[in-house]
């Protein structure tokens, strides 16, 4: 744990430097076409604590697109709103498949894997059009509420790329309605899933709004209930056995957190009881996680003593 906040803030420094050129192992999105503009060697981390630390390095307060890594947020929302019935349409088991294979949601009857995967990620946002008024509307505020910060917003310019390079999350949606699993028209649960990944958020905003993860459900900047400590445990446990995709046996052998990546090249690795770190660096491995973002955390973990099964 961090024992003296100057060293510590030297450390980062030191850490992000050390890793900095290690973006050129990787590749940055492009099925997503507004994804492939953001320049390789951008790059920040940011480790917010829940006693109300902040240290940052590189780029931690540009934004960028949060892609899955909304799928955390979303999987609030619809625990909060369906409680123990959302169990019945998604199931809560590592995939050991690409973050949007198709494969496995046919044989399992259109009940997808786990929340954090695509077709979960799809079936969550059918969850939010079906259940609030203003589904959008409703992410973008709980979105802000959490990160504190009400300029925080969806980027347009990546909703249309995502929107029209759609077609296998359609696809997804589709295959799950044949089974009587989705209830909203498709386009509409589409526009609220793109809308979602289409967030647009630095380091420093996404360690701060995560920060009821770290802390049993509750936001320590605000004092309020996020979720239930239970549901908070749920989601932890999740992200430990699904939020790294097809790598997040390698990660939790490696670094020991439940984490999230997104294509945007964030990843998010939650520290029960202690706070958030965040990284950001476009470019990917082959599982779809920023090669620089996972170092940076794996660095920042072991620096720290931070994983769960010590
Ligand atoms: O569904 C998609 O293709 C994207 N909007 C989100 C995918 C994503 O970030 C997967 N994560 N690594």
């Amino acid at each position: 744990m961090i024992k003296n906040n100057a060293n510590f803030q030297v450390k980062l420094q030191e850490i992000f430097d050390s890793q900095h050129d290690l973006y050129k192992q990787g590749n940055v999105a492009d099925y997503i076409p507004a994804l492939a503009e953001v320049p390789a060697n951008k790059m920040g981390v940011c480790v917010a604590t829940i006693d109300g630390k902040v240290f940052g390095a590189g780029s931690c307060t540009t934004p960028f697109s949060i892609q899955s890594i909304s799928k955390i947020f979303g999987l609030v929302m619809a625990m909060n709103r369906k409680g123990e019935s959302l169990w019945q349409r998604v199931n809560m088991e590592p995939s050991g498949q690409p973050f949007n294979s198709i494969i496995q949601l046919e044989w399992e009857k259109g009940i997808p894997r786990n929340p954090v995967i695509n077709a979960g990620a799809v079936l969550i946002a059918d969850v939010l059009t079906s259940n609030f008024s203003a589904s959008k509307l409703a992410f973008l505020s709980f979105m802000r509420k959490l990160a504190s910060d009400d300029s925080i917003h969806i980027d347009k310019h990546v909703y249309k790329s995502e929107l029209s390079h759609g077609s296998r999350n359609a696809a997804l949606g589709y295959l799950m309605k044949s089974f009587g699993n989705i209830e909203a028209e498709i386009p509409d649960v589409l526009s609220q899933y793109f809308t979602q990944c289409s967030v647009a958020m630095s380091c420093n905003q996404l360690a701060s709004s995560l920060l009821f993860l770290a802390n049993k459900g509750i936001d320590p900047k605000s004092n309020e209930v996020i979720c239930s400590p239970r549901d908070s445990h749920r989601v932890n446990a999740i992200l430990s056995t699904s939020g790294m995709y097809d790598q997040s046996g390698e990660f939790a052998f490696s670094v020991g957190l439940p984490a999230k990546s997104g294509v945007g090249g964030g990843v998010i690795a939650i520290v029960p009881g202690y706070g958030v770190i965040c990284s950001w660096s476009p470019p990917l491995n082959r599982f779809g996680n920023s090669v620089v973002g996972v170092n940076l955390v794996e660095a920042i973990a072991e620096e720290l003593g931070l994983s769960i099964y010590h």
